[in-house]
C-alpha cells in the first residue's frame, strides 16, 4: 500500500508526461477558476471544476497514470464487485464471434475496436467469448487508449490469456476524438465501457466511432448513469462521494484522482441526454437506445450505423 500523498503522485505522473502544471496544485473539487485565461479560451468540466479544454487531456491524463497500477483492485472494492457482473451482461448482450447478418456461414471473425480499453477487462472478456461460446478463433480487438499506464497495465494482464502476442489482440495509444489511423468503414463493434465521460469532446468522439463503423456496425457503450430511484439514489451518492475517496485514499494513497471519477460521474448526461447525442453523430438507435443497470447507476447504450445513411 502506498502512503504517498496524492498531490505527490499527480505531481510525479505529471512530470513522467514531461508536462509542466501551469499553476499549482489544487483541489479538484474546487469550483473556482485555476488562473486567469483568454476570455475566449472554451471551457469544459473537470469533475466539478472548470478549466480550459485545452488542459482537461492531461489532469485526466494525471489521474489515469496514477490509479493505472490499483486501477482493477479499485474497481473490485468501489463497486463491491458489482462492475464484474455489468461487464459480463454488457458482453453478453452483444455476443461477440457470432454470425453477422453481412457474412456467409463460413465467414467468422469480427473486428473489434475497444475504446478506452484501459486494462483490457472488456476486450478479454469479448475474445473469450467469441471462442468459448461461439467457437470463434478469428475475432480480434484492438485496445486503444490515451494513457500509456493503463495501456501497460493491460498488457501485462494479457500475459496470462491465450490472445497474448496473437494476432487475436493488439493495443494501441490514441486519443479516442481523432484516430486518423483507423480506416473509414472498417469495424464491426465499437465498444467503450466507463471511458466516454472522460473525454473532452464527447460528440467528437462519438462522430469518430461512425466514421469507423461498417454500415450495420454496432456501437456499444456502457456507463454511468442517472438513478431514478430517490432513496436509491441518496445511498448511492453517499456511498460516492465519502466512501470512494477515502477508500482511494487507503488502498491507492490517492484520495483526488477518486473524487474526480465520482465528480464526472455526476457531471455525465442523463441517458437521455446521451441518446440523443448518439442519434446525432447518425446512429439508428434500437427500441429506447438504453438499458439500465442497477437502477441506473450504470447504463448500456446502443446504435447502429445505418446501411444506408439517413
Ligand atoms: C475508467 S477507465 C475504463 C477502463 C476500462 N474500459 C474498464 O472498464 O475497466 C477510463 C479509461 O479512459 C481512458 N481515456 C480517457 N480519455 C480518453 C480519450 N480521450 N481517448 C481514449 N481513451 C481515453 C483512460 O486513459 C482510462 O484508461
Amino acid at each position: 500500500m502506498s502512503s504517498r500523498p496524492a498531490w505527490r503522485a499527480l505531481h510525479y505522473s505529471a512530470k513522467r508526461r514531461a508536462f509542466q502544471p501551469p499553476t499549482p496544485y489544487r483541489c479538484f473539487s474546487c469550483t473556482t477558476r485555476a488562473q486567469s485565461k483568454p476570455e475566449d479560451e472554451r471551457m469544459t468540466h473537470f469533475g466539478f471544476t472548470n478549466v480550459p479544454e485545452s488542459e482537461k487531456e492531461t489532469r485526466v491524463g494525471a489521474v489515469f497514470s496514477s490509479v493505472a497500477a490499483s486501477y482493477d483492485r479499485m474497481n473490485d472494492l468501489m463497486s463491491l464487485g458489482i462492475h464484474r457482473l455489468w461487464k459480463d451482461h454488457f458482453v453478453r448482450s452483444l455476443n461477440p464471434g457470432s454470425c453477422l447478418p453481412a457474412m456467409t456461414a463460413d465467414q467468422r471473425g469480427w473486428n473489434i475496436l475497444d475504446i478506452a480499453g484501459g486494462t483490457g477487462d472488456i476486450a478479454f472478456r469479448m475474445l473469450d467469448h467469441a471462442s468459448n461460446i461461439n467457437h470463434d478463433m478469428e475475432t480480434r480487438v484492438t485496445i486503444s487508449d490515451i494513457n500509456a499506464a493503463m495501456l501497460a497495465e493491460g498488457r501485462k494482464r494479457s500475459l496470462d490469456t491465450p490472445y497474448y502476442n496473437t494476432n487475436r489482440l493488439d493495443f494501441v495509444e490514441a486519443n479516442a476524438e481523432h484516430m486518423p489511423h483507423i480506416p473509414d468503414a472498417s469495424v464491426d463493434l465499437y465498444t467503450v465501457v466507463f471511458g466516454i465521460r472522460n473525454f473532452t469532446d464527447k460528440q467528437a468522439a462519438l462522430n469518430e466511432a461512425f466514421r469507423v463503423l461498417k454500415p450495420g456496425g454496432v456501437f456499444a457503450c456502457m456507463e454511468f448513469s442517472k438513478v431514478d430511484n430517490p432513496v436509491l439514489d441518496g445511498i448511492y451518492k453517499r456511498w460516492n462521494f465519502s466512501a470512494i475517496p477515502l477508500i482511494g485514499q487507503v488502498v491507492a494513497g490517492d484520495r483526488d484522482s477518486y473524487q474526480y471519477l465520482v465528480e464526472s460521474i455526476e457531471r455525465f448526461p442523463s441517458q437521455e441526454e446521451f441518446r440523443g447525442m448518439i442519434q446525432k453523430a447518425g446512429f439508428m438507435i434500437p427500441g429506447q437506445g438504453f438499458e439500465n443497470l442497477t437502477g441506473g447507476i450504470a447504463a448500456i447504450h446502443k446504435g447502429i450505423k445505418p446501411i444506408v445513411k439517413a
